[in-house]
């Protein structure tokens, strides 16, 4: 075990291990959106997780970081917190609000960073983007494009489940959306295990359980 201070605060960690994750779980919220614990090598597509390393120059994504003896972090610093407000509201600018018929309502992860950064959850700074993208349609689920923040998540836990990832990132830039990679095949022949982790693990429910091909099944 090593020592490191977060925040004025000292802790012991496992040397080499995540940085967000030990700040996670010694109850210092850092906001995090692409990041899982399982993850051995975190994207950081988000760039919520920032934080200030003494003896770095410029804020550092703390998911990509491994905690090293002596580290003195912050997470709250005026540079912090401007650029994650600055991440957060052009994420918001493409992120189609529509919480009273959103499954994530009562445990919006995009609710609690507006929250905890202080800004409003609608973007004022950047202009809405409206992106119009269909709902794409899988036969156990919707993926609902204009939802998707692109945390990438679905496509790590889609592949930590089934082997193989079935969900795939396409297009560029905010016309990038994620899709089945089996989309348009028969269902009997889907490489899908239907094992749903995908849906439970979006943090934005922007893919949704579509009910009709159980019920279909099992009448
Ligand atoms: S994830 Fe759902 S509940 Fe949260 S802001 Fe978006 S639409 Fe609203
Ligand atoms: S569908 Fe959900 S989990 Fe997948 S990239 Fe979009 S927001 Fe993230
Ligand atoms: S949680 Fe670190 S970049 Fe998204």
């Amino acid at each position: 075990m090593v020592a490191i201070v977060v925040d004025g605060k000292t802790i012991e960690a496992e040397e080499g291990a995540n940085l967000l994750q030990v700040c996670l779980e010694n109850g210092i919220y850092i906001p995090n959106l692409c990041f899982l614990k399982e993850m051995e090598h975190p994207t950081g597509s988000c760039r919520m997780c920032l934080v200030e390393i003494d003896g770095e120059d410029k804020p550092v994504t703390s998911c990509m970081r491994r905690v090293q003896d002596g580290m003195v972090v912050r997470t709250d610093t005026e540079q912090v917190r401007h650029l994650q407000r600055i991440d957060f509201q052009l994420l918001m600018s493409a992120h189609h609000m529509d919480c009273k018929n959103c499954l994530s309502n009562k445990h919006c992860e995009l609710k609690k960073i507006a929250k905890h950064l202080g800004v409003r959850l609608k973007a004022t700074k950047f202009e809405e983007l409206g992106r119009d993208l269909a709902v794409l349609k899988h036969p156990l689920f919707d993926l609902l494009p204009a939802r998707c923040i692109l945390c990438r998540k679905c496509l790590f836990i889609c592949q930590q489940a089934n082997g193989e990832p079935l969900l795939r990132l396409v297009r560029k830039g905010y016309e990038s959306v994620i899709e089945a990679a089996c989309e348009g095949q028969d269902p009997e022949e889907l490489p899908c295990k239907f094992c749903m982790a995908c849906v439970k693990g979006c943090p934005v429910s922007a893919i949704v359980p579509y009910s009709t091909y159980e019920l279909e099944k099992s009448a």
